[in-house]
């Protein structure tokens, strides 16, 4: 067993004083390679900030991160860059393309940025599994929003990276354009042996998964191996039950056959998503940190993208 990526003792703490947040507290986490992993918790959990840190976007308050080997903090700005570049790969929500590129020039942006030569084969049989070569000539507004993920997902591949870090990687998808996004990412780990760190608060998207990461309050509070979608709904009606809801209750109804889990369903489902969505995290108003999720929007892929 090889380890992609490795967290010791990770904290990240935002602000200070009364206002200090703790995202993070005390992670200690490894990725295994040639493993889909699912980070699954409710919004404020601290997917995101794990993601980042381990994805060297961003660094710790405390605690350390390892890429294979590799201290992150120990690299100065060029390896760092270099790291991210050549090792990591990202598929961010909100796909992230250049809108003034075809699809064809994105999806090989980051090595041309590296000076890098595009390896025609790989390139062939990545757009053939994805099913995206009648659309290269097309530019991103020219693309369905599955087509555009796709074209991320590309992009995120074709340097072969060690690990790719997908951030909610189908929560702008109808669930069919989901589905084939999820479908390409377990085939690139089945077939191409690639390792992927996903985070989703949604069960279906982390039932492609091989292993299941639950955070709460900036902690892992339990992990599940291969769970089936219906075994993490329960999972999550247990740990982050509703607040207006007794946990017996909450699982009843989860489990309940009659209650569906298609996103894009009747009420019903709304309860359902309403115990993942809102369970456990303390309600927040609704743009609270509107402002940081901007500034991470605009900064975040940027560098991820273009080292
Ligand atoms: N730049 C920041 N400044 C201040 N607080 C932040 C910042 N980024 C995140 N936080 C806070 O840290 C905590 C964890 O945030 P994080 O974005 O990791 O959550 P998440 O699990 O990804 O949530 P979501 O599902 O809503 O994306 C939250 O309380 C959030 O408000
Ligand atoms: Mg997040």
């Amino acid at each position: 067993m090889t380890i992609a990526a490795r967290a010791t003792g990770l904290s990240k703490h935002y602000g200070s004083g009364s206002a200090e947040v703790v995202a993070l507290d005390g992670v200690d986490f490894e990725v295994v390679s040639g493993e889909f992993t699912a980070i699954m918790g409710p919004s404020g959990s601290g997917k995101s900030t794990l993601m980042h840190l381990l994805a060297a976007l961003d660094s710790p308050t405390s605690g350390k991160v390892f890429i294979g080997d590799t201290d992150v903090a120990k690299l100065k700005d060029t390896p760092l860059t270099e790291l991210r570049r050549d090792r990591i790969g990202f598929i961010f929500q909100a796909f992230n393309l250049v809108p003034t590129l075809s699809a064809r020039e994105n999806i090989v942006l980051p090595l041309a940025i590296a000076n890098k030569k595009v390896d025609q084969e790989w390139f062939d049989r990545i757009v053939n599994v994805l099913g995206i070569g009648n659309r290269l000539s097309h530019k991103p507004s020219e693309l369905s929003g599955g087509q555009q993920q796709r074209v991320a997902c590309a992009r995120a591949l074709m340097n072969r990276p060690d690990i790719i870090f997908g951030d909610e990687p189908t929560g702008n998808l109808d669930s069919a354009s989901a589905a084939e996004v999820l479908s390409f990412l377990r085939r690139s780990v089945d077939e191409f042996g690639q390792t992927i760190v996903m985070v989703t608060h949604d069960a279906l998207s982390a039932s492609y998964a091989d292993r299941q990461v639950f955070l709460s309050d900036g902690r892992i509070i339990k992990e599940l191996r291969g769970a089936s979608q219906d075994e993490l709904l329960s999972t999550m009606a247990h740990i982050y039950p509703r607040h207006d809801q007794k946990v017996e209750e909450a699982v009843e109804e989860v489990v309940d056959d009659d209650v569906s889990v298609d996103p894009d369903s009747d009420s019903d489902s709304a309860s359902v998503e309403a115990i993942y969505r809102d369970g456990g995290g303390s309600p927040e108003p609704e743009d609270s940190d509107e402002d940081s999720e901007t500034v991470m929007e605009q900064t975040l892929p940027r560098r991820a993208i273009a080292g």
